[in-house]
């Protein structure tokens, strides 16, 4: 259900006050289900002990190249052979040189240089040390073999200053190493667009009609959909969470916006989830200045564009999207309610919320939903969180997609008809 499952992630650990960071990414990762192998410098080991990978990994670190030819193997290049991805951090302008150059002088290089796993750097060091062309020379070399970089970030920083060096910090280490392990992911060439989060329609400067809806269901299946390889358009309104890195991100506060924003990306879309809660009323007339209390206001509201009866009109003449799936927020009927709304908008398949449960729906993070689909097909799912709702949806897309014939060529950038 998640990328980051069993996956085989080497750590790499350079000696840097950031190695502390480290511990807390190593136990991100294993959370997550993959199994982390630790390696580190000797330098490392000054800054944290291999007990404390060991303790969270469940396996010793590596600290010694000759370790690994305990039991009969040639441990670094089997180790290497094994691996999913190589991370680094945090990576020291010393290992970065050795890397650049070839260096094979310990564990940690010696299984850099055997592997063809992708390598994740996360640097760490001061500014000037960062700054200096050698160090720049070297990290450009790197870039061009194919490794990937989080950070450095600006911050404060070991010696007290403020600047340019400090390591990424591990949850977003965490989202480049899913982003790194998506490249060939089932959905690699498919562009999918998601909406997200709630609308807001202005009646003066400071106060808006909006909504309950946190956004955390459009951004799980953003997220899920890039790590399933696809090409992410992000449309969102007001959400309680960001939306995750690697997708492209438009932001559309209002429902015209949403509107403008959608048709605007529907020829390069290929799969549209409507996961916003759109308002479907505005106020007729947006104040320029703050109303004031002693004004006797009545606010007079007129109806919204409805975003995905627009979608299927401009559908109709360019075949684009391939395939759209909306969401049915109800309180009542709920499946002939949300049926009704499958075909009115004439949608693939719905997302039917129960919103009345407290355990699912508006702002948690757990959603209990019943996915129909336009063949007839009902599936109700038991309550789970939004990231494994996101990723049967997906599923679901996929299964979709195939059963009409429809495929896509990995890395293409476009469905083939
Ligand atoms: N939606 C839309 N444009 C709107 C309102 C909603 O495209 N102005 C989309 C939502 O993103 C969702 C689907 O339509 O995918 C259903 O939203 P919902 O609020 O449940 O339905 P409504 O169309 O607003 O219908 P009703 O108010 O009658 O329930």
């Amino acid at each position: 259900m998640n990328i980051l499952a069993d996956k085989t992630i080497l750590l790499g650990v350079t000696g840097g006050i950031a190695a502390y960071k480290a511990v807390d990414l190593c136990s991100k990762l294993v959370q997550a289900g993959a199994h982390v192998q630790v390696l580190m410098t000797y330098t490392a080991q000054k800054f944290v002990a291999p007990l404390t990978f060991g303790a969270i990994s469940g396996r010793q670190p590596i600290t010694d190249l000759w370790q690994l030819y305990e039991g009969g193997r040639i441990g670094h290049v089997a180790l290497a052979q094994e691996a999913d991805l190589f991370i680094i951090a945090p990576l020291s302008a010393h290992t970065m040189a050795g890397l650049a150059h070839g260096a094979a002088d310990g564990p940690l290089t010696a299984t850099a240089l055997s592997t063809r796993a992708p390598l994740l750097l996360a640097p760490a060091m001061e500014s000037h040390m960062w700054e200096h062309p050698a160090t720049q020379a070297n990290l450009q070399a790197l870039i061009q073999r194919g490794a990937h970089l989080v950070g450095p970030e600006v911050g404060r920083l070991a010696s007290g200053g403020i600047g340019i060096g400090r390591m990424a910090e591990p949850e977003v280490i965490v989202e480049h190493a899913r982003i790194v392990l998506s490249r060939k992911g089932p959905l690699a060439g498919l562009r999918v667009t998601i909406t997200a989060g709630g609308t807001r329609e202005w009646m003066d400067p400071v106060r808006f009609m909006g909504n309950r809806s946190s956004g955390k269901m459009g951004v799980a299946l953003a997220r899920v959909a890039r790590d399933l390889g696809a090409h992410v358009n992000l449309i969102y309104g007001a959400m309680t969470v960001d939306p995750p890195i690697g997708v492209h991100r438009v932001p559309a506060m209002r429902a015209e916006d949403m509107l403008r924003a959608t048709l605007a990306l529907l020829p390069e879309t290929d799969v549209l989830i409507s996961a916003a809660a759109i308002a479907d009323f505005r106020p007729v007339v947006t104040y320029e200045t703050k109303l004031k209390k002693e004004t006797d206001q009545e606010i007079r509201l007129e109806r919204t564009p409805d975003v995905l009866k627009a979608v299927a009109e401009r559908r109709a003449e360019i075949g684009m999207p391939r395939l759209v799936v909306g969401f049915a927020a109800e309180t009542s009927d709920l499946v002939a309610n949300a049926r009704s709304k499958m075909e009115r908008k004439n949608l693939e398949m719905i997302v039917l919320n129960d919103v009345t449960a407290a355990d699912a729906g508006f702002e948690v993070d757990t959603n209990r939903v019943t996915i129909l689909t336009r063949d007839g097909g009902i599936e109700s799912l038991p309550l789970m969180d939004k990231e494994a709702v996101a990723y049967h949806i997906l599923q679901r897309v996929r299964g979709l997609l195939g059963a009409v014939g429809i495929g896509w060529s990995p890395g293409a950038g476009s469905l083939l008809p």
